[in-house]
């Protein structure tokens, strides 16, 4: 049996305080926010996709499950391959809650809850492309009027990126149970993994921790003007606080990070490297100094706080 490998990290899905906030910052944020009873669904502006759900409770944000896409003929060794690996789990109360509990479902090492199911390829099939410039030209200038600026709106989902408290045993359990490939890594500080059916270079990613959670989400978006008007629309918006702009080493791509209400961050994100289906990506152990970024302004000291675990809350 050859190893099977998910191809998309196909819905995220999170509990927050109250569904006011999450509307608000999400819609700043530039997505197509739909209420569907107690939640909202997050899609991308122009894409069939829901990529995210967000329910309050009450409580402090916490990433509930991660589902991934997977297609039907590796139904079968999936079954057997996390049958072995001893992480099988019931079904996440959520899902059972709204009838979407088909599929396989497991645990992370860690802990976090993952849900396998037969889905559409939503991971990119292409490098992210750069778009026509919004907004209206003013030729042969390049820069569009500010008072002319449209709405930045993402495209689709990039990537994840978790806490964990131990960033290589969740490498090999991406390996050995999701097929996943290692793109690159710094030491047991950060890694970043694609899969082998053509993804960015990092489509699930870990960053050393106390303790598991959601670190960001990351949003691709059509340029770097994106990516500057995009932390611009947040600022306007009421949402001061960010990383960025700047550009990564591991997986290249521009960057701008907004911090949302919860503590945790969305990502705008350009020009991320991309690893083709069938293609080889020759992955390193960075030094941290040459794994971060590139260029940008300096890291907040509030950047890597993990406030799902007990000690930071
Ligand atoms: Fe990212």
């Amino acid at each position: 049996m050859t190893q099977p490998s998910v191809h998309s990290v196909d819905r995220v899905v999170v509990t927050i305080p109250t569904i006011a906030e999450a509307e608000k910052f999400y819609t700043a944020f530039g997505m197509n926010v739909k209420k569907n009873g107690d939640h909202i669904d997050l899609y991308t502006h122009g894409h069939p996709h829901c990529w995210m759900s967000v329910t309050a409770n009450g409580k402090p944000k916490q990433l509930q499950y991660i589902r991934f896409g997977i297609y039907e003929q590796d139904v079968a060794s999936f079954e057997v391959v996390v049958a072995k690996s001893g992480l099988a789990c019931k079904p996440h109360p959520m899902a059972l809650a709204q009838g979407s509990e088909k599929g396989i479902w497991l645990k992370t090492p860690d802990g976090t809850v993952l849900q396998l199911v037969v889905a559409e390829k939503v991971s990119p099939t292409q490098k992210s492309p750069k778009a026509t410039p919004r907004g209206a030209a003013r030729p042969p200038a390049s820069a569009h009027m500010r008072s002319k600026q449209t709405s930045v709106h993402p495209r689709w989902l990039s990537h994840v990126l978790l806490f964990s408290p131990d960033v290589s045993g969740m490498v090999t359990f991406c390996e050995d149970v999701l097929g996943l490939k290692l793109s690159d890594r710094s030491v047991d500080i950060v890694a970043f993994m694609h899969t082998p059916h053509g993804s960015d270079h990092h489509l699930f990613a870990f960053v050393k921790s106390d303790g598991p959670g959601l670190h960001h989400t990351s949003w691709d978006v059509g340029s770097l003007d994106d990516v500057g008007e995009g932390s611009e629309q947040l600022r306007t918006a009421g949402y001061p606080d960010g990383w960025g702009v700047g550009r990564h080493v591991l997986g290249s791509n521009y960057f701008y990070y907004a911090r949302d209400p919860w503590g945790s961050f969305a990502e705008y994100s350009f020009d991320i490297d991309y690893v083709a289906k069938g293609k080889d990506w020759v992955s390193g152990d960075y030094p941290p100094e040459d794994s971060f970024y590139l260029w940008g302004p300096a890291v907040p000291e509030w950047f890597t706080v993990n406030t799902e675990t007990a000690k930071a809350a």
